[in-house]
Protein backbone atom coordinates (compact mmCIF):
# COMPACT_ATOMS: atom_id res chain seq x y z
CA UNK A 1 0.00 0.00 0.00
CA UNK A 2 1.14 3.77 -1.37
CA UNK A 3 1.94 6.67 1.45
CA UNK A 4 2.02 9.69 -0.76
CA UNK A 5 3.09 12.59 0.68
CA UNK A 6 2.52 16.77 -0.24
CA UNK A 7 3.77 19.90 1.27
CA UNK A 8 0.86 19.91 4.05
CA UNK A 9 -0.47 16.31 3.91
CA UNK A 10 -0.09 12.73 3.78
CA UNK A 11 -2.33 10.39 2.15
CA UNK A 12 -1.95 7.13 3.89
CA UNK A 13 -4.35 3.45 3.32
CA UNK A 14 -7.45 3.90 5.60
CA UNK A 15 -7.55 1.83 9.29
CA UNK A 16 -9.70 0.65 12.07
CA UNK A 17 -8.94 3.90 13.81
CA UNK A 18 -10.49 6.39 11.15
CA UNK A 19 -13.99 5.04 11.99
CA UNK A 20 -15.14 7.48 14.35
CA UNK A 21 -13.89 10.74 12.84
CA UNK A 22 -15.11 8.86 8.75
CA UNK A 23 -18.67 8.58 11.56
CA UNK A 24 -18.67 12.29 12.46
CA UNK A 25 -17.56 14.01 9.63
CA UNK A 26 -20.47 11.71 7.22
CA UNK A 27 -22.85 12.27 9.93
CA UNK A 28 -22.53 16.01 8.61
CA UNK A 29 -25.11 16.06 5.83
CA UNK A 30 -23.79 19.03 3.88
CA UNK A 31 -20.48 17.00 3.20
CA UNK A 32 -23.05 13.57 2.41
CA UNK A 33 -25.27 15.32 0.30
CA UNK A 34 -22.36 15.90 -2.30
CA UNK A 35 -21.23 12.27 -2.64
CA UNK A 36 -22.94 9.54 -4.69
CA UNK A 37 -22.76 6.66 -2.61
CA UNK A 38 -22.69 7.62 0.90
CA UNK A 39 -26.03 6.90 3.04
CA UNK A 40 -27.53 9.29 5.58
CA UNK A 41 -27.82 9.29 7.91
CA UNK A 42 -23.94 7.92 8.76
CA UNK A 43 -23.44 5.03 11.27
CA UNK A 44 -20.27 3.80 12.78
CA UNK A 45 -20.99 0.45 10.99
CA UNK A 46 -21.28 2.34 7.90
CA UNK A 47 -17.84 3.68 8.47
CA UNK A 48 -16.35 -0.35 9.91
CA UNK A 49 -17.55 -1.47 6.66
CA UNK A 50 -15.77 0.88 4.36
CA UNK A 51 -12.52 0.64 6.01
CA UNK A 52 -13.00 -3.22 5.66
CA UNK A 53 -13.52 -3.21 2.20
CA UNK A 54 -10.77 -0.80 1.20
CA UNK A 55 -8.67 -1.41 -0.86
CA UNK A 56 -5.38 0.05 -1.74
CA UNK A 57 -6.16 2.85 -3.96
CA UNK A 58 -8.29 4.52 -1.15
CA UNK A 59 -6.41 6.73 1.28
CA UNK A 60 -7.64 8.36 4.42
CA UNK A 61 -6.06 12.66 4.18
CA UNK A 62 -4.10 12.97 7.50
CA UNK A 63 -2.79 16.67 7.92
CA UNK A 64 1.39 16.58 8.55
CA UNK A 65 1.35 19.43 11.67
CA UNK A 66 -0.76 17.56 13.49
CA UNK A 67 -1.54 13.88 12.36
CA UNK A 68 -5.23 14.62 12.08
CA UNK A 69 -7.26 13.15 9.90
CA UNK A 70 -9.27 15.47 7.22
CA UNK A 71 -10.98 13.09 5.03
CA UNK A 72 -10.57 10.39 3.00
CA UNK A 73 -9.23 10.27 -1.23
CA UNK A 74 -10.15 7.65 -3.90
CA UNK A 75 -9.48 6.37 -7.03
CA UNK A 76 -11.74 3.57 -8.44
CA UNK A 77 -9.76 1.59 -11.60
CA UNK A 78 -13.32 -0.19 -12.26
CA UNK A 79 -15.56 3.21 -13.11
CA UNK A 80 -12.80 4.04 -15.18
CA UNK A 81 -10.23 5.59 -12.57
CA UNK A 82 -12.78 8.22 -10.91
CA UNK A 83 -11.58 9.61 -8.09
CA UNK A 84 -13.33 11.64 -4.99
CA UNK A 85 -12.77 13.26 -2.30
CA UNK A 86 -14.23 14.89 1.14
CA UNK A 87 -13.26 16.69 4.03
CA UNK A 88 -14.76 17.28 7.09
CA UNK A 89 -16.58 20.25 7.39
CA UNK A 90 -14.00 22.43 9.87
CA UNK A 91 -10.89 22.05 7.14
CA UNK A 92 -12.47 23.25 3.91
CA UNK A 93 -11.47 26.65 2.51
CA UNK A 94 -7.57 25.59 3.31
CA UNK A 95 -6.86 24.49 -0.29
CA UNK A 96 -6.65 20.67 1.37
CA UNK A 97 -8.94 18.91 -1.86
CA UNK A 98 -6.82 20.85 -4.16
CA UNK A 99 -3.53 19.38 -2.68
CA UNK A 100 -4.13 16.21 -1.58
CA UNK A 101 -6.40 15.88 -5.64
CA UNK A 102 -3.02 17.04 -7.19
CA UNK A 103 -1.10 14.10 -4.88
CA UNK A 104 -3.43 11.49 -6.02
CA UNK A 105 -3.83 12.31 -9.92
CA UNK A 106 0.20 12.51 -9.70
CA UNK A 107 0.38 9.17 -8.60
CA UNK A 108 -2.82 7.78 -10.83
CA UNK A 109 -0.30 9.45 -14.13
CA UNK A 110 3.51 8.72 -12.79
CA UNK A 111 3.23 5.34 -10.64
CA UNK A 112 0.21 3.78 -12.12
CA UNK A 113 0.56 4.93 -15.56
CA UNK A 114 -3.13 5.67 -16.89
CA UNK A 115 -3.66 7.99 -19.18
CA UNK A 116 -6.53 9.49 -18.01
CA UNK A 117 -8.39 9.69 -14.71
CA UNK A 118 -12.24 11.48 -14.46
CA UNK A 119 -14.18 12.85 -11.29
CA UNK A 120 -18.29 14.30 -10.92
CA UNK A 121 -19.52 16.99 -9.30
CA UNK A 122 -22.82 17.64 -8.57
CA UNK A 123 -24.06 21.18 -9.94
CA UNK A 124 -24.70 22.41 -6.54
CA UNK A 125 -21.52 21.92 -5.43
CA UNK A 126 -19.46 24.72 -7.36
CA UNK A 127 -16.27 24.42 -4.89
CA UNK A 128 -15.52 20.22 -6.00
CA UNK A 129 -16.11 22.05 -9.66
CA UNK A 130 -13.56 24.52 -8.97
CA UNK A 131 -11.03 22.06 -7.18
CA UNK A 132 -11.08 20.39 -10.78
CA UNK A 133 -10.66 23.21 -13.00
CA UNK A 134 -7.60 24.42 -10.61
CA UNK A 135 -6.59 20.69 -11.55
CA UNK A 136 -6.62 21.02 -15.12
CA UNK A 137 -9.63 18.44 -15.75
CA UNK A 138 -12.38 20.01 -18.94
CA UNK A 139 -16.07 18.96 -18.85
CA UNK A 140 -16.90 15.73 -20.43
CA UNK A 141 -20.46 15.95 -20.11
CA UNK A 142 -23.26 15.99 -17.46
CA UNK A 143 -26.10 13.38 -16.19
CA UNK A 144 -28.53 12.73 -13.85
CA UNK A 145 -27.01 10.19 -11.02
CA UNK A 146 -27.62 8.96 -7.69
CA UNK A 147 -27.26 10.85 -4.67
CA UNK A 148 -27.68 8.26 -2.38
CA UNK A 149 -27.80 10.58 1.21
CA UNK A 150 -30.54 13.05 -1.11
CA UNK A 151 -32.48 9.60 -2.36
CA UNK A 152 -32.75 11.68 -5.14
CA UNK A 153 -30.87 11.77 -9.02
CA UNK A 154 -29.01 15.15 -8.87
CA UNK A 155 -27.65 16.62 -11.72
CA UNK A 156 -23.81 15.60 -12.11
CA UNK A 157 -20.94 17.41 -14.39
CA UNK A 158 -17.87 14.21 -15.62
CA UNK A 159 -14.42 16.25 -15.90
CA UNK A 160 -12.19 14.71 -17.61
CA UNK A 161 -8.10 14.89 -16.84
CA UNK A 162 -5.43 14.31 -19.13
CA UNK A 163 -1.91 13.75 -18.38
CA UNK A 164 -1.32 16.76 -20.56
CA UNK A 165 -3.97 19.12 -19.21
CA UNK A 166 -2.37 18.88 -15.91
CA UNK A 167 1.16 19.14 -16.60
CA UNK A 168 -0.34 22.01 -18.36
CA UNK A 169 -2.02 23.71 -15.69
CA UNK A 170 0.34 23.24 -13.20
CA UNK A 171 2.94 24.58 -15.33
CA UNK A 172 0.75 27.75 -15.93
C1 LIG B 1 -15.61 20.27 -2.10
C2 LIG B 1 -14.51 20.18 -1.05
C3 LIG B 1 -13.77 18.86 -1.21
C4 LIG B 1 -13.57 21.36 -1.29
O1 LIG B 1 -12.49 21.25 -0.37
P1 LIG B 1 -11.54 22.51 -0.07
O2 LIG B 1 -10.33 22.00 0.61
O3 LIG B 1 -12.35 23.57 0.60
O4 LIG B 1 -11.20 22.97 -1.56
P2 LIG B 1 -10.01 23.93 -1.99
O5 LIG B 1 -9.83 24.95 -0.90
O6 LIG B 1 -8.84 23.12 -2.39
O7 LIG B 1 -10.60 24.59 -3.30
C5 LIG B 1 -11.96 25.04 -3.34
C6 LIG B 1 -12.08 26.13 -4.38
O8 LIG B 1 -13.47 26.41 -4.57
C7 LIG B 1 -13.74 27.76 -4.21
N1 LIG B 1 -15.07 27.77 -3.60
C8 LIG B 1 -15.42 27.45 -2.35
N2 LIG B 1 -16.74 27.58 -2.19
C9 LIG B 1 -17.24 27.98 -3.37
C10 LIG B 1 -18.53 28.30 -3.85
N3 LIG B 1 -19.60 28.19 -3.07
N4 LIG B 1 -18.66 28.66 -5.13
C11 LIG B 1 -17.61 28.75 -5.95
N5 LIG B 1 -16.33 28.47 -5.57
C12 LIG B 1 -16.17 28.09 -4.29
C13 LIG B 1 -12.63 28.16 -3.28
O9 LIG B 1 -12.45 29.55 -3.25
C14 LIG B 1 -11.45 27.42 -3.93
O10 LIG B 1 -11.00 28.04 -5.09
P3 LIG B 1 -9.69 29.03 -5.08
O11 LIG B 1 -8.53 28.22 -4.61
O12 LIG B 1 -9.57 29.45 -6.51
O13 LIG B 1 -10.03 30.14 -4.14
C15 LIG B 1 -15.09 20.28 0.39
O14 LIG B 1 -15.89 21.41 0.48
C16 LIG B 1 -15.92 19.07 0.76
O15 LIG B 1 -15.39 18.08 1.25
N6 LIG B 1 -17.24 19.14 0.55
C17 LIG B 1 -18.14 18.03 0.86
C18 LIG B 1 -17.84 16.78 0.04
C19 LIG B 1 -17.65 17.08 -1.42
O16 LIG B 1 -18.26 17.99 -1.96
N7 LIG B 1 -16.78 16.30 -2.08
C20 LIG B 1 -16.54 16.42 -3.48
C21 LIG B 1 -17.54 15.64 -4.23
S1 LIG B 1 -17.40 15.89 -5.99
Amino acid sequence: MSVLESERLILRPVRHGDATAITVWLGDYDVARMLARVPFPYSEGDAENFIAEADAHRFAIQRKQDGLFLGMIALQPDQDWEFGYWLGRPFWGLGFATEAARRLVTYAFVELNQPTVHAGWFTDNPASGNVLSKLGARHNGSRMRDCRARGVKVLCHDMLLTQANFLRKQAA
